[in-house]
C-alpha cells in the first residue's frame, strides 16, 4: 500500500469497486502488497462507505474526463492566503486517516475487533506509530521503548550531514531497500515536503516524551506521550487546519453543536467509523489544488528553485533521493518558509514575503506538473510515456469518481438539503463561469450542458471554493468537516469524546496551532527549523 490513493474501494454494503487507471495492479492488491496472500485474504478490507446516493447514469464519459482533466491541470488560479506547509500537513492527515494499520500488524495475534479498527479511518497518528514500540513488527520504527527513530542527512553542497533531519532509512541489502524510509506508512515519503512533515511529527512525539514530568513512570511514558500528541494534533486540526480550508460556520455547527447531519449522524461514538467515498474521491482531494509548481524551498534552493519535480526526486517513494541513500543536507526544509511563525509572535523566525511560500488557492485549477505525475506516485510503471493521460492527476480523480459511481455535486447538494443542511446550490452559470478557474469552453455544447447538469463532485466542491475566495463551503465543507468530526470521535484518543481536554503545549490552555506544534517539536530554535540558515 505505497501509493497515496487506493486503486480499489471496498464499499460497505456494495463490495469491491475496482478498475485500474494505470497503477501497479488494477485489482486492488496494491493495498496489501506487504502481506502474504493468505494473511491478506483473511483480513477485512478498508472500510469505505457511501454518504449520499449513487450517481448511476450521471457519470461523465472518459473523453469528457480527459478534456476537463487537461483543462484543470493547465495551471492558473494563483496563490491563496494559506501558508504552503498546510498543503503537506493535509497530505499527512490524509495518510493518517486512510492508514491501514494491518500492514504493520499482520502475523500478530490480533483480535477481530482490533482488526476492524485497524482498517478504519481515525486521526490517531497510526501512520507515525504503527502498532507501537511493544509490537514486534513495529519495533523497527523506534530507537528505544518510547522514542521514534530519526535519520541523518548526507553532506552536500558544503552543508554537513546532520542527525535528526531525515527520515530513518538504511535497512536491507539493495540500494532501493536502503533508501526506503523506516516508517509505518511509506506514502509519507512520496515527496520531500510530506516527508519533512512526517519528520516534524516524529520530533513532536520525541519532545513530548522528553518533557514529561518525572512522575510519569517509565512503563507509561510512551502511552502518555502518544495520548498527548494525538489530542494536541486533533486540537490543531480542529482550530487551525480546518478553519483555513473550510468555512468557520460549518466547523462551529458540526463541532460545537455536535451536529453531524449527513455522515453517520447517529453513530455510537465509540463504534468503528467508516470512510465516505465522497470525502476520499472528491472532498478531500481539495489538497491537489493547493500544490505549487515551485517553492522557495531553502537557502540553497531559493526563489522558486525548489520545483515540484525535485521534491519528488528527493524522496524515496516518488523518486530515488537523487540516487543517494539518504537525504542530501542541502534539501533539508526551512520551515520558516512553510509556516508563518509571526502568528506566534516570533518575528525572529520569519522570512521576507519574497521567500515565503503560500499554497495555491483552493479552486478548479491545478498546477501544470500535475498533468504529468511521476508514475511512482501512483504505483505506475516508471517507463510510462511522458504524455500518458494516466499521469494526469485531475483525469485520475475524475475517472475514479466514475469508477465508484460517485454522486454528483447536484445530488449531494439535494441530499444535504433534505437532511436539513442550510446551503445554496451552485447555479449552472456559476459552474460554467467560476472565477478564474478551469475553463469549460473546450467542451462541445452538448458535453458542457450535461456537465453543468450532472457535475462531478470533485469539480463541484472546488468550484464552490473558487467562488468562496478559496475556502471550502456548502457541499464541500460539509463533507470534509463531518468526516473529520467522525474520525476524531471514533479515534482511540479523542478530543470529541474527552471534552475536558485542554492543550498544555502551546501558549495558553486554549491555543494550539500548527506553528505551536512546530515550535514545540523544534524547541523554538532557528537552527533546527531552518538548519541551512
Ligand atoms: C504532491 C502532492 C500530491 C500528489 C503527487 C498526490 C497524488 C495522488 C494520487 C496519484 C492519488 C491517487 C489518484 C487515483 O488514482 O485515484 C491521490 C489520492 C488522494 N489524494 Fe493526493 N496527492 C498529493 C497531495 C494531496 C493533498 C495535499 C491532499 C489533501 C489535502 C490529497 C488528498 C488525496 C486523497 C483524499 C486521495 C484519495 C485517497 C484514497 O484513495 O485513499 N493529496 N493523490
Amino acid at each position: 500500500m505505497e501509493t497515496h490513493g487506493s486503486e480499489s474501494y471496498f464499499v460497505i454494503g456494495e463490495g469491491l469497486l475496482s478498475e485500474s487507471i494505470g497503477g501497479r495492479d488494477g485489482d486492488g492488491t496494491a493495498r496489501i502488497a506487504s502481506a502474504s496472500a493468505t494473511a491478506a485474504d483473511a483480513v477485512p478490507p478498508f472500510r469505505f462507505s457511501r454518504m449520499g446516493p449513487k450517481g448511476t447514469g450521471k457519470q461523465i464519459s472518459e473523453a469528457v474526463a480527459l478534456k476537463v482533466g487537461r483543462e484543470m491541470a493547465a495551471g492558473g488560479g494563483g496563490s491563496g492566503p494559506i501558508p504552503a506547509g498546510f498543503t503537506y500537513l493535509g497530505q499527512f492527515i490524509d495518510h493518517d486517516l486512510t492508514f491501514d494499520k494491518t500492514s504493520v500488524m499482520l502475523g500478530q495475534n490480533v483480535s477481530p475487533a482490533q482488526m476492524l479498527q485497524a482498517r478504519s479511518p481515525a486521526l490517531d497518528l497510526d501512520s507515525l506509530y504503527g502498532a507501537g514500540p511493544g509490537d514486534p513488527e513495529s519495533a523497527k520504527f523506534y530507537s528505544d521503548d518510547r522514542h521514534l527513530k530519526m535519520g541523518k542527512t548526507v553532506a552536500a553542497d558544503g552543508f554537513p550531514g546532520k542527525n535528526g533531519f531525515d527520515l530513518p532509512r538504511g535497512q536491507g541489502n539493495t540500494a532501493a531497500k536502503k533508501r526506503k524510509a523506516i516508517i509505518p506508512d511509506p506514502r509519507n515519503d512520496e515527496n520531500l515536503a510530506v516527508a519533512q512533515t512526517h519528520l516534524a511529527m516524529i520530533r513532536f512525539h520525541n519532545r513530548i516524551v522528553d518533557t514529561l514530568p518525572n512522575s510519569v513512570p517509565p512503563s507509561q511514558r510512551f502511552a502518555k506521550a502518544r495520548e498527548l500528541a494525538v489530542k494536541h494534533y486533533q486540537w490543531m486540526i480542529k482550530t487551525d487546519y480546518l478553519p483555513r480550508i473550510c468555512a468557520q460556520g460549518v466547523i462551529n455547527n458540526v463541532f460545537n453543536n455536535n451536529k453531524r447531519k449527513v455522515f453517520e449522524p447517529n453513530a455510537t461514538p465509540t463504534d468503528v467509523p467508516t470512510m465516505p467515498i465522497e470525502f476520499s474521491v472528491a472532498g478531500f482531494r481539495l489538497g491537489h489544488s493547493m500544490i505549487r509548481a515551485a517553492y522557495n524551498w531553502n537557502k540553497a534552493f531559493d526563489f522558486g528553485a525548489g520545483i515540484l519535480d525535485w521534491l519528488f526526486i528527493f524522496s524515496a517513494t516518488g523518486g530515488d533521493l537523487g540516487g543517494l541513500q539518504r537525504l542530501a543536507a542541502n534539501w533539508t526544509a526551512d520551515f520558516r518558509r512553510l509556516y508563518d511563525f509571526g502568528e506566534a509572535n516570533r518575528p525572529n523566525l520569519t522570512v521576507g514575503a519574497n521567500r515565503f511560500n503560500r499554497a495555491m488557492r483552493i479552486d478548479t485549477a491545478l498546477v501544470d506538473p500535475l498533468k504529468t505525475l511521476p508514475p511512482e506516485t501512483f504505483g505506475g510503471n516508471s517507463n510510462m510515456p511522458f504524455n500518458d493521460k494516466r499521469r494526469n492527476l485531475a483525469f485520475r480523480n475524475l475517472m475514479r469518481a466514475r469508477m465508484v459511481k460517485l454522486a454528483t455535486g447536484q445530488q449531494m447538494a439535494q441530499f444535504m438539503k433534505n437532511k436539513g443542511v442550510n446551503l445554496t446550490k451552485l447555479t449552472k452559470k456559476q459552474i460554467r463561469e467560476g472565477k478564474n478557474g478551469a475553463d469549460l469552453s473546450l467542451l462541445t455544447e452538448g458535453q458542457r450542458e450535461a456537465f453543468l447538469k450532472d457535475t462531478p463532485l470533485w469539480f463541484y466542491v472546488l468550484r464552490e471554493a473558487e467562488l468562496g475566495n478559496g475556502k471550502m463551503k456548502g457541499v464541500g465543507a460539509r463533507i470534509v468537516v463531518e468526516t473529520f468530526h467522525r474520525a476524531m470521535e471514533g479515534s482511540e484518543h479523542s478530543i470529541v469524546r474527552d471534552t475536558t481536554f485542554k492543550p498544555s503545549l502551546g501558549p495558553n490552555n486554549n491555543t494550539f496551532r500548527m506553528v505551536d506544534l512546530m515550535l514545540f517539536a523544534f524547541e523554538g530554535k532557528k537552527n533546527l527549523l531552518a538548519p541551512l540558515g
